[in-house]
């Protein structure tokens, strides 16, 4: 696939086959591809929790927002992928407090679309799970106070034969020229 072709072919996806299981060495190759992904200070903070055990997966996948996200096709994903932040690093918290931005954030946000896309070119379907209740996942997983869990990625291989139709608002809304608001040529 090109780059274009997995950009394209990249979509949220939220029906997945239980009886697949994602191979080893497929979670490996995602796993790698986030750690290609650039980090502010290069504090490569990002972790990853690969989820397979049925039981954990079935907790997992039943936390969430209460009654207002409940994410519940993720259950049926053969693979969660929780995505923590490492943040006792010195670097990462002397530059956010500098900065005032948690550069944590943009790392891992980074670093977990590496996964997608490699995913993606795996042919694996994929979907961010980003309505989570922190403390509870630090319970069932033993994640440290010291971590920070940032959004979940459901993993497996898609049941769907169709896409939803793509809805991305207008370029001309996206992209400015030398100001906010200016017509880029
Ligand atoms: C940070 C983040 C959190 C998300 N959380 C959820 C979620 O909790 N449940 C869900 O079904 N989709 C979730 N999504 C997927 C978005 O709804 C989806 O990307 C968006 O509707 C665009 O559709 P597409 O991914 O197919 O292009 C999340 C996406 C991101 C980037």
């Amino acid at each position: 696939m090109t780059f274009d072709e997995i950009l394209t072919a990249r979509r949220s996806v939220r029906a997945f086959d239980p009886e697949r299981p994602v191979p080893p060495e497929h979670v490996l190759a995602m796993c790698e591809a986030a750690q290609l992904a650039p980090s502010a200070c290069d504090t490569q903070i990002a972790r990853f929790i690969a989820v397979t055990d049925p039981e954990l997966r079935r907790q997992v996948c039943g936390q969430g927002m209460g009654s207002v996200v409940r994410n519940k096709f993720s259950a049926k994903a053969p693979l969660i992928l929780v995505g923590c932040a490492d943040i006792d690093v010195a670097a990462n918290r002397v530059a956010g407090k500098i900065i005032g931005l948690e550069y944590y954030q943009l790392d891992m946000g980074i670093a977990m679309e590496h996964i997608v896309l490699k995913a993606t070119e795996l042919g694996l379907g994929t979907c961010w799970l980003g309505w989570n209740n922190e403390e509870t996942l630090r319970t069932i997983l033993g994640i440290p106070s010291r971590a920070r869990v940032m959004a979940l990625i459901a993993v497996g291989y898609s049941t769907r034969t169709t896409a939803p139709k793509r809805r991305r608002t207008p370029l001309s809304r996206v992209l400015f020229g030398d100001q906010w608001g200016g017509t880029f040529p």
